[in-house]
């Protein structure tokens, strides 16, 4: 019988569950942990001769996980390198930030052609492949060179940007004709997946047909989007189950009846964490009644702290929170509590279910789940209100509901918390509603769905 097989770099560990909400491993987990399937990709681990260590394999739920190790210099070139120091920040649209070596780019191709290796003893013929995320661009295009003939689609988690930033990335016509490689590629937003198609049509020259699939010489590659979503239903239980814990109860008596704020994000520059604490701070300024009658907490997990522009911005962190705790704190109230720590999912849930306003901000975001799981995790009688980045995928479909913010303003943003903490409650229910309605609609059961029946061959043959 034919299966499904996932491959990102990032597996489940079989203590999932422990990791922060959002994410690529907890979201598509979410989508496919109830059916059969494989699931390969990197353990997580650097060792000397991966290759020679085989494959670790255990099972959650009914997925079997195999995965592998990357030896040092892998880690450094495919994974430090090219994908996090290059692919990273240039499809967040931080070029400054990027920076761009051959040799990382080799290592990225290599570290794909030996995953691929390995995933071809894991394959039968009729097997559907689905592979996830930046890391694995030419992941198909290795697959193909070894023979494979299977179904491949792609997903990618992140923006993908538009062709004036691309080509600041010194190989991307090769990674746009790896992507040709796939038979179906998709992306988070309508935006996202017309920056590919224009890159596709433009510079390629390849034509579109009018139900969007590319044609190339070797085969008809379906484009599309597919916004990633959550379990809303699932997600009100279980921060309502925990919304008496004893975490939530320390939460509770710390902020003393005041208001809170509540972000939760990796520690990541793409996230815009500075511009949201210089907007709180705004907040205080603009709106003096606000002093000592609410509390911001951000929880930012650390990142990747072995890449540079991660360490940079955490720096930039501690100072900002330092600064404006140093400024605004009273005996009896610390303005900012910023803590970089991981909380369970479960724990994360009930502490947006205790605030009044969710503050997702990020300068580019292929989605936010925290967006999605902070509107999900209301109590619907009394919901908090969320403030969110015109630049999250996210925003496509919580215009309506959430009160949208441009980032880089920093007064506007201001005025925004302010509007949020003000907002009455038949407004507060109203928009709730509707975006809970928008979330059940577009669960992650859909986009898995969506995006499975989207790889079935194409009807008519070209
Ligand atoms: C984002 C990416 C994922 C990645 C996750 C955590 O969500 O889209 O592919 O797994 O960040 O980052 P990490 O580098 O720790 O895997």
């Amino acid at each position: 019988m034919s299966k499904l097989v996932i491959v990102s770099n990032r597996v489940p560990s079989a203590a999932v569950g422990r990791s922060s909400a959002g994410g690529l491993a907890v979201g598509v987990l979410d989508a496919l942990k109830r059916q059969d399937g494989l699931w390969f990709g990197w353990n997580g681990k650097i060792e000397e001769n991966p290759a020679e260590a085989g494959l670790s394999t255990y099972r959650i739920g009914r997925l079997d996980c195999a995965t592998t190790s990357l030896s040092r210099e892998e880690y450094d070139a495919y994974y430090r390198g090219f994908s996090n120091g290059t692919l990273w920040p240039a499809f967040h649209y931080r070029v400054d930030l990027a920076r761009y070596a051959s040799r990382e780019y080799a290592g990225y191709i290599a570290v794909n052609e030996r995953m691929a290796s390995m995933l071809m003893e894991l394959v039968d013929e009729d097997d559907r492949i689905w592979v996830h995320d930046y890391h694995l661009i030419p992941f198909a295009r290795a697959c193909r060179r070894k023979g494979l003939r299977n179904r491949i689609g792609f997903f990618l988690h992140t923006p993908f940007p538009s062709e004036g930033v691309l080509r600041t990335i010194p190989p991307h016509r090769e990674l746009v004709e790896a992507l040709c490689d796939y038979d179906l590629v998709g992306f988070q937003t309508r935006g996202d997946a017309q920056a590919f198609l224009d890159y596709a049509t433009r510079r390629l020259g390849l034509p579109l047909d009018a139900d969007g699939v590319l044609r190339t010489r070797s085969r008809r590659v379906r484009v599309g989007h597919y916004p990633i979503g959550i379990l809303p239903d699932e997600i009100q239980n279980k921060s309502k189950a925990r919304s008496r814990s004893k975490l939530v109860t320390t939460l509770k008596q710390g902020l003393q009846e005041r208001k809170l704020i509540i972000s939760v994000d990796r520690l990541d520059y793409s996230k815009g964490l500075v511009e949201r604490f210089n907007a709180f701070e705004r907040l205080l300024e603009t709106y003096p009644s606000h002093c000592g009658r609410v509390s911001f907490l951000q929880i930012a997990p650390p990142s990747r702290s072995d890449v540079e522009g991660y360490r940079h911005i955490r720096r930039q962190l501690e100072s900002t929170a330092g600064h404006i705790n140093g400024r605004w704190t009273e005996l009896s109230w610390t303005p900012i509590r910023y803590m970089n720590r991981a909380y369970d999912r479960a724990a994360l849930l009930s502490f947006f279910r205790a605030s009044q306003v969710g503050f997702v901000t990020p300068l580019r975001d292929g989605m936010n789940l925290v967006a999605k799981e902070y509107v999900a995790a209301q109590a619907p009688e009394d919901p908090g209100v969320l403030v969110l980045s015109e630049f999250a995928g996210a925003a496509d479909e919580l215009a309506d509901g959430a009160i949208i913010v441009n980032p880089y303003d920093i007064e506007a943003m201001a005025c925004a918390l302010h509007r949020a903490l003000n907002m009455p409650l038949p407004e507060r229910l109203e928009r709730h509603g509707h975006m809970m309605q928008l979330l059940r609609d577009n669960s992650i059961r859909q986009w898995r769905d969506h995006f499975l029946a989207d790889l079935e061959p194409l009807a008519v043959a070209a």
